[in-house]
């Protein structure tokens, strides 16, 4: 399976013309990584404007849509409309989203729109913070099985799971996460995909890592980590440190 690295860049830029300008670095930066998928996921307002740079080797994504094709919806977009403007791949679930109000059974909604239009959920789970007794391994099963609830085992390959521990992202995250933070709940995070959805179809989801990726902890989070790629925030506005990130993944 090919390493995943994504860039979500949240509420930045401020120009469709900077985003332009980071979007073709790192597009530049990439070239030849074969082992490697680079996804660049951005506000919706610059995803046109970056698709019409007809860049290849960096897929471009959304950090959000909302459910059904069109409708009376004010504000929100949807995952047909993304698509109709070269969008491929879609964030969904995200921590700062949930914190906004959105729960298991919105976001269920948004990944069966997403897939059933062609697009590619990046689908994050995460807890708020860890305890002695072990409850957010039970949180972190009921997260994704509600989910998840929504999707058939012919969506799975549409399906990425992004574990993003809420105490590790952020420049005010209380602690970063250690590989073998991230090696234990990609392990039950499989074990309930394997459980959903059986043997072979749960095994074929990759399961990545975001909070806090830099070039320092791309390496570890990868191989002791065990994850299939990478979802950086902060770093991934910065071209040469997200392609540093994306050569690490390459390499391994
Ligand atoms: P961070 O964000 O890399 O800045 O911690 C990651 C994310 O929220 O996806």
């Amino acid at each position: 399976m090919k390493k995943i690295i994504i860039g979500n860049w949240k509420m930045n830029p401020e120009t469709a013309k900077e985003a332009q300008g980071v979007f073709s670095d790192v597009a530049l930066g990439v070239k030849g990584f074969r082992k490697t998928s680079v996804v660049i996921c951005a506000p919706s307002v610059f995803l046109e404007a970056m698709n019409a740079l007809k860049i290849k080797g960096v897929s471009l994504g959304a950090e959000n849509c909302f459910f059904g094709d069109v409708g009376p919806y004010t504000g929100e977009i949807s995952a047909v409309q993304l698509k109709n403007i070269g969008v491929k791949y879609v964030i969904l679930g995200h921590s700062e989203r949930r914190a906004l109000g959105e729960d298991n059974e919105l976001i269920s909604k948004k990944i069966k729109s997403a897939i059933s239009a062609g697009l590619k959920v990046v689908l994050c789970v995460g807890e708020t913070s860890r305890d002695e007794a072990g409850e957010y391994l039970s949180f972190l099963h009921d997260e994704l099985v509600e989910s998840l609830s929504k999707i058939k085992k012919v969506d799975l390959k549409n399906l990425i799971i992004a574990y993003e521990p809420i105490w590790a992202v952020g420049k005010n995250a209380p602690r970063s996460a250690t590989p073998e933070d991230v090696h234990q709940a990609t392990l039950l995070l499989r074990k309930i995909l394997v459980e959903m959805f059986g043997r072979e179809s749960g095994l074929g989801v990759p399961v990545i890592y975001g909070g806090s990726v830099n070039t320092k902890n791309a390496l570890e989070m990868i191989t002791l980590g065990g994850v299939d790629g990478l979802l950086a925030g902060r770093e991934s506005l910065d071209s040469d440190k997200f392609v540093e990130i994306a050569r690490i993944a390459n390499t391994v």
